[in-house]
């Protein structure tokens, strides 16, 4: 039987470690050709750019028989990205999955948040996402007039700190819901291309959850003892991704799951879930009330991640 990503290629951009290495090595093992893309910074993004981590991803998918390609450009620069759209097509021909993946964190309270702070969080997740998204689709739309239909795959990596919000995360939350909307809009114009976007909201134990954000350290940072069941290893993102980038997911569009230890959680983003009206302009003490009321039904309770997090460690 052939395998899920037989003869595709995908671009994971921040596949030197963490989940997107996982999701490389899954992908590869899968049949899939992969540009291993990072720039092995830093947690914050700072200090000299390497592509050790992403040489390392590479010689383990060549290991294990596969092929791969490494890449050390910076996702948050336009002509880069376009630089690693360019690696999958010279080195293997084409392009058909492109994994938003590259992260960093410089977290903050909003009221100590430098201008550096923000503006680097966000080039990083927003406009690296956008970067690539922009690059291959265009790929995927010349391609697509010249009758090469590629199937063309689109996944962001969201996080519930935009999805639901976090204390401190103000510049990564605020990327992070942008590159779910982000996945929502660009699937809507690419569709007519056999393109989807979709986006994931991983939950796993990385460098970014253990030595960047104390908060979730206490609860995942600690190692399972052998042979019990990892509710926070990293291998636990792959598979969603793997599928969501293959043929099998060719009508799965816009949509948003949270996903880690196991779960996979399908969720909704903005709708309507209450409504006050009246065929005349409120008084706006008379609107206060009747939305007082509204509200006061519980229909717009808020998830946080205690309970999220608690959720993953039960099963
Ligand atoms: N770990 C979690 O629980 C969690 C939760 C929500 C979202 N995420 C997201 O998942 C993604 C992967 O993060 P991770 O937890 O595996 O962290 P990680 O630090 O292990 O991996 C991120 C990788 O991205 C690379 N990178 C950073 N900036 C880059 C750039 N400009 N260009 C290219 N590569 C760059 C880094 O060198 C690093 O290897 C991130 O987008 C992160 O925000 C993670």
């Amino acid at each position: 039987m052939a395998r899920l990503l037989e003869g595709k290629v995908a671009v994971i951009t921040g596949s030197g470690r963490g989940i997107g290495r996982e999701e490389a090595l899954l992908m590869a093992k899968l049949g899939a050709k992969i540009v291993v893309n990072d720039l092995g910074a830093h947690f914050d993004g700072s200090g000299q750019p390497t592509d050790t981590p992403a040489q390392q991803v590479v010689s383990e998918i060549k290991a294990m028989g596969g092929e791969a390609v490494a890449n050390g450009e910076n996702v948050a620069d336009f002509k880069g990205a376009k630089r690693i759209v360019e690696c999958a097509l010279d080195h293997f021909g084409k392009l058909n999955i492109v994994v938003n993946n590259a992260g960093i964190l410089r977290d903050r309270m909003i009221f100590n948040m430098s201008e550096e702070d923000w503006d680097a969080v966000i080039a990083v997740h927003l406009k690296g996402s956008f970067n690539l998204a922009r690059h291959a689709c265009e790929y995927w739309r010349e391609e697509h007039k010249k009758g090469n239909v590629l199937n063309g795959r689109l996944i962001n990596t969201s996080s519930d700190a935009g999805l639901i919000g976090n204390v401190g995360q103000a510049n990564y939350g605020s990327a992070k819901a942008a590159v779910a909307a982000l996945a929502i809009i660009v699937d809507k114009e690419m569709q007519k291309y056999g393109v989807t976007a979709n986006a994931i909201a991983p939950i796993a134990r990385t460098r970014l959850t253990v030595d960047a954000t104390p908060s979730t350290a206490a609860i995942m940072g600690q190692q399972p003892k052998e042979g019990e069941f990892d509710p926070f290893s990293p291998a636990h993102v792959a598979p969603l991704v793997a599928w969501l980038a293959s043929d099998d997911a060719a009508d799965v569009h816009g949509e948003v799951f949270r996903v880690g230890g196991g779960a996979v959680w399908l969720m909704k983003g903005w709708h309507t879930v209450g409504q006050v009206s009246k065929r005349a302009v409120w008084d706006a003490a008379e609107l206060g009330r009747a939305l007082k009321a509204e509200l006061a039904k519980g229909i717009t309770a808020k998830e946080d991640m205690g309970r999220i997090l608690a959720s993953v460690l039960q099963g």
